[in-house]
């Protein structure tokens, strides 16, 4: 009995102690030495390899021309502003752990990026292209992508079925391009499930936009030369919040009936407008920019809708207006301003007038 009982002690002894050496035999392997040693075989020439920071490959700020071969153990990889023109399947091949790819302020062009290069790299989640010269939305592009940051190119057309198959992008940022209305096709945009947030500021784009994905929450369009907004145009993105359209051609004319009468929107700036008043809101709205049009008056039942004119529901549950942040300034408002006007704004946060 004693013999048995000392026997398991013992044998729980001896598993213990394997145990032990395995673990540290691992944690031996990650030994930042070792990794060194390891990596001075996997780290290309060019680059930073961290020891304390396997997974990603430095190689930004070299004045490179070409991307080097990429380890297979890379999942972040730094490559931007440098002079890289092509990107070419080969020097991906073994980079199927890829998630994320910096290559903004390089000189990358369409015809530069070989075929598979990008959509091989089935675990892609971010790719950064800004400030480069692209003509079109690359394509074919990894259908895990999440993020797409396109600024700062020369960006006018986007192929047929680019965004087809990203159903878990969620970010497109294509500021500062040269797109204008006719390259969107139909179903540019089909496809994009979940894409939150569209960028199209500073484009060359004199109409919204047509048929985005009904789920866009952010849609920022500044800088175009939008004049107007078609009928019923929110009903296919129900969640827009957050809307810029600073720096358009908008007129009073150029509005849907019910104007930004969208329950959905929390935040909407239209600065630098041709408005001469102001449009209908919701009671939901927030933050309104109206700076810098041609606003002359202001109807204090717009923006400062009495309980009675909301209705029964709103007022008794204390849902009132919520509006708390106007500008007004840089419009042809004359002073002295009406009383009533004056009672509105003491009821917002801010006003800038
Ligand atoms: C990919 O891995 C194979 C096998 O290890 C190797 O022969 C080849 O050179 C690698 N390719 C690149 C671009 O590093
Ligand atoms: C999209 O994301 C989900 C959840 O992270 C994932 O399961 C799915 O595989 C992704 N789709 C693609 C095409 O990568
Ligand atoms: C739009 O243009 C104005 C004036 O040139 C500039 O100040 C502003 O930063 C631009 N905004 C965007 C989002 O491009
Ligand atoms: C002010 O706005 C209200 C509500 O939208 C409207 O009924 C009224 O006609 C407007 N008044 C003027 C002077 O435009």
């Amino acid at each position: 009995m004693a013999a048995t009982i000392s026997f398991i002690i013992w044998g729980l002894f001896i598993t213990d102690t394997v145990w032990t050496r395995s673990v540290r035999q691992v944690s031996e392997v990650h030994d930042p030495e070792d990794w060194t040693v390891h990596h001075d075989f996997d780290c290309p020439r060019e680059c930073f390899c961290p020891p304390s920071f396997p997974t990603a490959l430095y190689c930004e700020n070299r004045g490179l021309k070409e991307i080097p071969a990429i380890p297979s153990r890379i999942w972040y990889l730094y490559l931007e502003n440098n002079l890289i023109e092509t990107i070419p399947e080969k020097p991906f091949e073994n980079a199927t752990q890829l998630r994320w790819i910096n290559l903004n302020k390089n000189k990358i062009t369409n015809y530069g990026i070989e075929k598979g290069a990008l959509s091989q790299l089935k675990k892609l989640l971010f790719l950064f292209l800004e400030d480069n010269e692209l003509e079109e939305v690359p394509s074919p592009l990894p259908r895990s992508l999440e993020q797409l940051q396109l600024a700062r190119n020369k960006v006018s057309r986007i192929p047929q079925g680019t965004f087809s198959n990203l159903e878990n992008l969620t970010l497109l940022d294509l500021q500062h391009n040269k797109l204008v209305d006719n390259a969107f096709q139909r179903d540019t945009f089909k496809g994009l499930k979940n894409l939150m947030q569209l960028n199209m500021a500073k484009n060359a784009l004199k109409n919204m936009p047509p048929r985005l994905p009904a789920n866009t929450m952010q849609l920022f369009l500044d800088n175009n030369s939008i004049e107007g907004i078609p009928e019923n145009y929110f009903n296919v993105i129900p969640k827009v919040a957050f809307l810029r359209l600073n720096h358009n051609k908008l007129s009073d004319a150029g509005l849907p009936s019910s104007g930004f009468d969208v329950s959905s929107i929390l935040d909407l700036q239209l600065s630098y407008n041709q408005l001469t008043k102001v449009p209908r809101i919701s009671a939901h709205l927030q933050h309104l920019h109206l700076d810098h049009n041609r606003i002359q008056s202001v109807n204090v039942s717009v923006i400062c809708p009495t309980s009675s004119a909301l209705p029964a529901e709103h007022d008794s549950f204390g849902y009132g207006p919520h509006l708390r942040y106007l500008r007004l300034d840089g419009n042809d408002i004359k002073p002295p301003i009406p009383m009533d006007l004056m009672t509105c704004f003491r009821l917002l946060q801010a006003v800038v007038i």
